[in-house]
């Protein structure tokens, strides 16, 4: 299968003119003969790679890239930090990579937005292709643009708007990734479906039982159905001037865990799917969705294996509940007194819905009481 996100609009996205394509490719000599089609092409290619996927995938990887040998990427969330892009512009500069090269980043969410923000500044810009290895970024980060590396204060606080030339997604990458990871991209496939799809939610409802079992084909399935939703968000509102923040569903609360765990002991999409059940909480609390609905999300959600409970992070008490809080209020998103939230009713996203503080920290705690 193929999607296509088209061109900006001339104005939009100054030096980046063309559309690129997404394609699912599901054989292995079909995934070399496509990577090798772009490296024979005029300029050098450059590969930044995971070091989980490198560790499992090397026969694949050094058979198409064998030189200059690939940069490893160290796994976690700190290799999307200042250190990190810097060292890897000396290295770039140091080869040297020039305007008319290619950089690869073969990995997940981490390497595909730090690869992606590094070619969006090294030299004003060089060409990038995504090549996703979770599933997290199969469904969602490899697509739509969104480059970045964190500060202290926050995730993804410096970035860009950049676009690939082209993603390759290759669903036999995600045999060897661990359970926890695939949990953390089923989220946002969920993500999605609430938001915007219902045909995809019916999906998810109707194969429960291949789903526990990571079933290859029917994770094929939903990464198709997932990146459609997210393609067509991205294409009305790329640089999130309004629609696109309907994708933040669940990440108010979702970013404010992350933060308060150090980014350790529960995933980005684990956390996420908290953040998701809290703000079905609160579209029931505002009487956006009824019961009935919140209640059946709710049981979706726990029969995908999906967290919905604060309990996962520790005993939770009074000063956590103000912990969280205060880092919700610290988001980027936010950007006057009160907390703003994409909420849900019973076929797709409102946003944006401004909660007071007191009133968040009010239902933070009740549902911490409930889940
Ligand atoms: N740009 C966007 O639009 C966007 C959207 C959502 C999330 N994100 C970002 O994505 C990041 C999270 O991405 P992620 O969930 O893919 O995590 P990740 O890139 O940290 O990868 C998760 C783990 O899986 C390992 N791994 C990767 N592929 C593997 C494979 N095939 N087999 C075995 N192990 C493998 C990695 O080494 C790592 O330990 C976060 O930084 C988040 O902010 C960006």
């Amino acid at each position: 299968m193929q999607v296509t996100i088209p061109a900006p609009k001339a104005s939009s996205l100054p030096g980046q003119s063309t559309q690129y394509d997404i394609l699912w490719i599901s054989q292995q000599n079909f995934l070399k003969n496509e990577i090798q089609r772009i490296t024979s092409l005029p300029g050098k290619d450059f590969l930044l790679v995971d070091e989980n996927v490198m560790k499992f995938h090397h026969d694949l990887i050094s058979d198409v890239f064998s030189k200059p040998a690939p940069i490893i990427i160290p796994s976690g969330e700190k290799s999307k930090s200042f250190k990190s892009l810097s060292e890897l512009s000396e290295k770039l500069a140091g080869y040297p990579v020039r305007r008319n090269d290619r950089l690869w980043a073969i990995g997940g969410g981490v390497t595909g937005d730090l690869t992606g923000f590094l070619a969006s500044i090294y030299q004003r810009g060089i060409a990038f292709y995504q090549v996703p290895t979770t599933l997290l970024s199969m469904v969602d980060s490899s697509v739509g643009g969104k480059t970045g590396i964190n500060l202290s204060q926050g995730k993804n606080m410096i970035g860009a708007f950049y676009r690939p030339c082209a993603v390759y997604i290759h669903t036999p990458f995600l045999e060897t990734l661990p359970e926890n990871q695939k949990l953390s991209g089923l989220a946002e496939v969920f993500k999605s479906a609430v938001i915007r799809s219902p045909a995809l939610l019916r999906y998810l409802d109707d194969h429960v039982p291949q789903i526990r079992n990571w079933d290859a084909e029917i994770l094929g399935q939903l990464s198709q159905m997932a990146i459609k939703v997210k393609a067509e968000v991205v294409r009305k509102d790329e640089q999130e001037k309004s629609l696109r923040a309907i994708l933040n569903f669940g990440h108010t609360l979702g970013h404010a865990i992350e933060a308060f765990l150090n980014y350790k002991k529960l995933t980005h999409g684990e956390a996420v799917s908290i953040g998701m059940a809290y703000a079905t909480y609160l579209s029931y609390q505002r009487n956006i969705l009824t019961g009935k609905c919140s209640q059946s999300l709710l049981e979706l959600q726990k029969n995908l294996g999906l967290p919905v409970s604060l309990g996962k992070i520790k005993k939770f008490d009074r000063t956590i509940a103000a912990n969280l809080v205060d880092l919700m209020a610290g988001d980027k998103k936010n950007i006057d007194d009160d907390l703003r939230f994409v909420l849900i009713n019973a076929k797709a996203a409102v946003f944006p819905v401004k909660i007071p503080v007191q009133e968040a920290r009010k239902r933070l705690e009740e549902f911490a009481k409930i889940f």
